[in-house]
């Protein structure tokens, strides 16, 4: 039977993950795509009387203040836009009766061991990027018990701005290939995230709470580039293999936000609902850099 079509209104539509969204659900349901000159959600007390005006079923939030460094330098702006927003979003769904998904990060993490970071690990942010999402989600929880805070990492795609374009523009240019070895996550592929959050809209509204959605495995920076690297090569985007070297975290000086090390998330709860083990994050990556060699 065909999933129902929904109407949904998704905020953050111009960014990575929302224009993958876009182009993988206007056909089967009816987007409404308010740009932040519309909706802003710097501006909490607005929204609710903008929010009126869509005939909306299901509210996808993937807006956001996403640079940790841009959230430690406005930390009253990460503030308004990842934490108070999306409460009033909460808020206007619990009244209208609307699915809500809200996007949120392994950021909320600490990231100082190397245990399985499930559903049910205390969440410790260390950066002001981390403390407003996880207040964000805490937020849309209060506000709407039917919401799902939908947890993602390391994000790779077509929209690009992402780990795999800027390691193949650093390879073409001869750039050094120094990556961190010591920060780990679980890379996950726009395309399939997009497949897993449309089932969650269509088959499973009764899922809510907090899920994690990630490919399965966990990656260093140094990893995740070296695979971009050797795939990459083999289905030839670049013309000879190429080796990373490693740096350590603690001697990283470019970045003002602390980065959390470990925040590899447990998806158990996200394969029990698939019926199946999300995909390794290698293989997601060898469909991602084939579809850009043209051969996907
Ligand atoms: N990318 C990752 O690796 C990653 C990892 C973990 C979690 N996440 C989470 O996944 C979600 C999507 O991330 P992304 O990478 O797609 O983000 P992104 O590329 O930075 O896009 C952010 C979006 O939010 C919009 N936005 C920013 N400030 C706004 C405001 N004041 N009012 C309205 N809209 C505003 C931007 O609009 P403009 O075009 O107007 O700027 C853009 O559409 C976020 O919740 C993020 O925290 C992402």
């Amino acid at each position: 039977m065909a999933s129902p079509r929904r109407r949904i209104l998704l905020l953050g539509g111009s960014g990575r993950l929302g224009r993958v969204l876009t182009s993988a659900w206007h056909d089967r349901h009816d987007l409404f795509l308010p740009g932040r000159a519309q909706l802003d959600l710097a501006e909490p007390d607005h929204l609710s009387s903008t929010l009126a005006e869509f005939d909306f079923d299901t509210l996808v939030n993937t807006a956001g203040l996403t640079s940790p460094d841009a959230c430690e330098d406005n930390p009253d702006l990460a503030q308004r836009v990842n934490a108070e927003s999306p409460g009033v979003l909460a808020r206007v769904c619990t009244g209208r009766g609307a699915r809500m998904i809200h996007l949120s990060t392994d950021y909320v993490f600490a990231g100082d061991c190397s245990a399985p970071l499930d559903e049910t690990t205390p969440a410790v942010p260390v950066n002001t990027y981390g403390r407003s999402k996880l207040a964000g989600e805490e937020a849309v929880l209060a506000a709407c018990s039917d919401a799902l805070v939908a947890r993602v990492s390391w994000l790779f795609g077509e929209a690009g701005g992402d780990v795999p374009s800027a390691v193949l523009e650093r390879a073409r240019r001869g750039d050094a290939l120094d990556f961190i070895e010591d920060k780990c996550s679980a890379p996950t592929w726009t395309t399939e995230l997009a497949d897993w959050l449309e089932r969650l809209i269509t088959d499973h509204r009764e899922v809510t709470g907090v899920l994690h959605l990630c490919h399965s495995g966990a990656a260093s920076w140094r990893d995740f580039a070296q695979a971009v690297l050797d795939l990459g090569h083999e289905v030839g985007l670049l013309p000879e293999p190429m080796s990373t070297q490693g740096r350590r975290l603690a001697k990283f000086t470019g970045f003002r936000a602390v980065r959390p090390p470990w925040t590899v998330m447990d998806n158990t709860r996200l394969a029990s609902l698939l019926g199946a083990s999300p995909r390794p994050w290698q293989e997601a990556l060898r469909l991602h850099l084939q579809r850009l060699a043209g051969r996907g």
